[in-house]
């Protein structure tokens, strides 16, 4: 048995604090699990009472003569301690404390102290602080929202208790089917990764939808998801670029907790929601259909407009349409009129009754060529939308077919609606609009192609690494009390992990500088080096294009001049003389640590598409050289990797490479890194790699 089963799916359950006063969340969430018919036991627990609401009441959770699976707190704060304690001596396992007043104000140690009683006996907390739990299949409205929700297959899973108040009844109205509908909390023990694992081996629940407001360990959550095996929608609420403003790389500043969640959710195999509406309607896909596995997606419609919008989503959600095969479609062409269009969509115009979405429908039902299928619909005076409804879940019974997805697009007034009604009782999901229609499609692809990847992780660490040299440097530079590497020690550092920075050497003197200029090969960069200047052009520390010895030597003395005058106390470790790389594009790869992910690599173009565009993007680390390269496919700025006006694609295997070492490396230094940035990285045509001019490493503060 699983361990959550006493809190999901308990067989007697017990509410402490079950109140004789009408209207208090004591005796309502008695009131729903009676009228939820939970099969169970109920026993209401209140020291003052014999009964409450015709059952047999007991002072105390001690008295109960049966073991009792899941307690619900519905008694104050100052009272959860001494009852958590009562609970775990009678062999509680499921403690849903619905009272709120702790972590959320602050009462940190009490919270912590009843996960400890619970724990101590076997037992898991949910919550504290929420509406409760609510399970179709147990029939346990363990709560005090209204009703049990609308049966059907999604576990909805909530950090938000009033969200869980709120779609509770809404699950109704829309025919959104509900397994089970948990509210978290505070998640002082169980938390969305527990939930996921839960409800991935619960045979009730096909989709698991997720809404998040934080999460509490990024690693166990993403393990979860990973692990899950079944689809797991995340909406994510309360983005904002929080966290981002005091950090002190470009990486950092751009680093914003949306882009990074998004990206952990996409490893995690999540499918990202980007609003409550986009989670209810994915979700519902999901859990009624099965995965779209190839990109072939049919639209038949009756009406152009609809079709034509239907085809722009399908493209904006990355399943666009495609024309269907001469043969295909002539077999379509049998059912429309001559001005009818066969390609995709396939439009059987608007005078098309039902015979003509019949033929259509199962055309594409048995159709090899076809992986999935959007039924269109705009409402007409000549045809019943309710028939065309009846048509398609017809046609679905008669062929058989069961594993080629089908979503409905009914645009109209009260038919339409009705009409919907009719298919979401079918399982099929209905949309009232293209772009919902496609969406969903297309989280029933990338569904599939999580299923295709499965749980292997694909990271394979580099042994040509010099872990313990990396170490040195940092210590070196803690020692010496900086809280940043120098450029030639951030250099050092990603050399020791085979990045490929450009030559260079530390100068204290104009002749050192000309020595290994000489070295180095004209012409050469200097740089100033201080922990006192971070933005080196603006110090008028930086000279390029230096071709001889004399101007080396005219560069450093001008440097010198210059930063003195800048800063004058500026601690001055010397002069960078550097390899002076060709031109070629501007690239930035970096890192930040997350406060909840860890180490997240970015990668961007450089210049005005990162500075302005903020054209980037990010994985939590560390990453395979596969997806390092998904990373570059992503941006916006992608065809300028493959080559504009002539160029020659770029080295993007190498870059890719670069991206993945870099991973490993914060990786292995988590503990000491905290941000870094190879930017620029100058980046050559195919074949030619590319080079990392300059570099900043952060280090975590002590
Ligand atoms: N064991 C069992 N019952 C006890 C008890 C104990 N040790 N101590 C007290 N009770 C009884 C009380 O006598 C009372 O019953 P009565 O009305 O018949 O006398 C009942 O428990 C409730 O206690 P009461 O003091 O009246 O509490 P309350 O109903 O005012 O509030 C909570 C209790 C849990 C609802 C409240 O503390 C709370 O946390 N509310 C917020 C809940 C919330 O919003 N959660 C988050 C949603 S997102």
């Amino acid at each position: 048995m699983h361990e959550l089963e006493p809190v999901f799916n308990p067989r007697s359950i017990a509410v402490i604090g079950a109140s004789r006063r009408e209207g208090t969340i004591g005796q309502q969430v008695t009131k729903n699990l009676i009228d939820g018919k939970f099969p169970g036991p109920i026993y209401p627990i209140n020291p003052g009472a014999t009964e409450i609401l015709g059952l047999k009441a007991y002072p105390s959770i001690g008295d109960v003569p049966e073991p009792v699976d899941a307690a619900v707190y519905c008694v104050p704060a100052d009272k959860v301690l001494e009852v958590a304690r009562q609970c775990a001596k009678a062999g509680v396992k499921g403690h849903i404390v619905i009272t709120s007043g702790f972590a959320e104000v602050g009462n940190k140690r009490e919270e912590d102290e009843l996960v400890q009683i619970a724990k101590g006996s076997g037992g898991r907390v949910i919550g504290p602080n929420i509406v409760g739990t609510m399970s179709n299949p147990a029939k346990a409205n363990a709560s005090f929202a209204p009703v049990l929700p609308y049966v059907g297959q999604t576990a909805l899973i909530s950090q938000s208790g009033a969200l869980i108040i709120a779609l509770d009844t809404v699950t109704y109205a829309r025919k959104f089917g509900v397994s089970s509908m948990i509210s978290l909390g505070n998640m002082a023990d169980v938390d969305f990764a527990d939930c996921i694992e839960y409800y991935a081996q619960d045979m009730n629940t096909k989709c698991i939808a997720l809404y998040i407001e934080g999460v509490k360990n990024g690693y166990k959550f993403m393990q979860a998801g990973r692990w899950a095996g079944k689809p797991i929608v995340a909406l994510k609420a309360g983005v904002s670029a929080h966290g981002a403003a005091a950090a002190a790389s470009h990486t950092g500043s751009l680093a914003g907790s949306v882009k990074v969640y998004q990206a952990a959710c996409n490893q995690a195999h999540m499918i990202w929601a980007t609003d409550l509406e986009d989670m209810l309607n994915k979700s519902q896909a999901l859990a009624m259909q099965p995965v779209l596995k190839g990109d072939k997606v049919v639209i038949i419609t009756n009406g152009g407009g609809i079709g034509v919008l239907g085809s722009d989503a399908a493209e904006r959600h990355g399943i666009p349409l495609q024309a269907a095969p001469a043969d295909v479609q002539a077999q379509f062409r049998k059912f429309m009129p001559d001005f009818g269009s066969p390609k995709n969509p396939v439009d059987i115009t608007g005078g098309s009754g039902v015979a003509g979405y019949e033929g259509a429908i199962e055309t594409a039902l048995r159709c090899p060529w076809v992986d999935g299928i959007g039924v269109f619909y705009c409402e007409t005076a000549v045809t019943k939308a309710t028939d065309i409804a009846n048509a398609l879940i017809t046609k679905l019974k008669e062929t058989g077919i069961t594993d080629k997805p089908v979503v409905a697009c009914f645009v109209g007034g009260a038919g339409s609606v009705e009409a919907g009604k009719v298919l979401l009782e079918a399982s099929i999901p209905y949309y009232d609009c293209p772009n919902k229609a496609m969406s969903a499609l297309a989280a029933l692809r990338q569904a599939s192609r999580f299923q295709e990847v499965g749980c292997k992780v694909d990271f394979e660490p580099y042994t040509d690494v010099d872990k313990r040299k990396a170490r040195s440097i940092i210590a070196a530079a803690r020692a010496a009390g900086r809280k940043a590497l120098t450029e030639p020690e951030a250099k050092e550092l990603f050399a020791c992990y085979g990045l490929p920075v450009t030559k260079s050497s530390l100068a204290k003197t104009e002749e050192e500088a000309v020595h290994f200029a000489q070295e180095i090969g004209f012409p050469v960069v200097l740089k100033i080096v201080s922990p006192d200047i971070l933005h080196k052009s603006d110090a008028g520390g930086v000279r390029v294009n230096l071709k001889d010895a004399e101007a080396v030597c005219a560069g450093f003395r001008a440097i010198m001049e210059n930063v003195r005058r800048y800063k004058a106390d500026a601690d001055l470790h010397g002069i960078l003389v550097c390899e002076m790389a060709p031109l070629g594009s501007e690239v930035i790869i970096g890192s930040v640590n997350d406060a909840t992910f860890g180490p997240t690599v970015m990668f961007g173009l450089g210049g005005v598409f990162v500075e302005v565009l903020k054209d980037v993007t990010f994985r939590v680390a560390p990453i395979s050289i596969e997806c390092a390269l998904a990373m570059q496919q992503e941006i916006k700025g992608y065809p300028m990797l493959q080559g504009v006006r002539g160029e020659k694609r770029r080295d993007q295997e190498v870059l890719a490479g670069v991206l993945s070492r870099l991973s490993q490396l914060v990786s292995d230094l988590e503990d000491d890194i905290a941000e870094t940035d190879a930017n620029p990285i100058l980046l050559y045509e195919e074949g030619k790699g590319c080079r990392v001019v300059d570099a900043r490493v952060i280090l975590k503060p002590r």
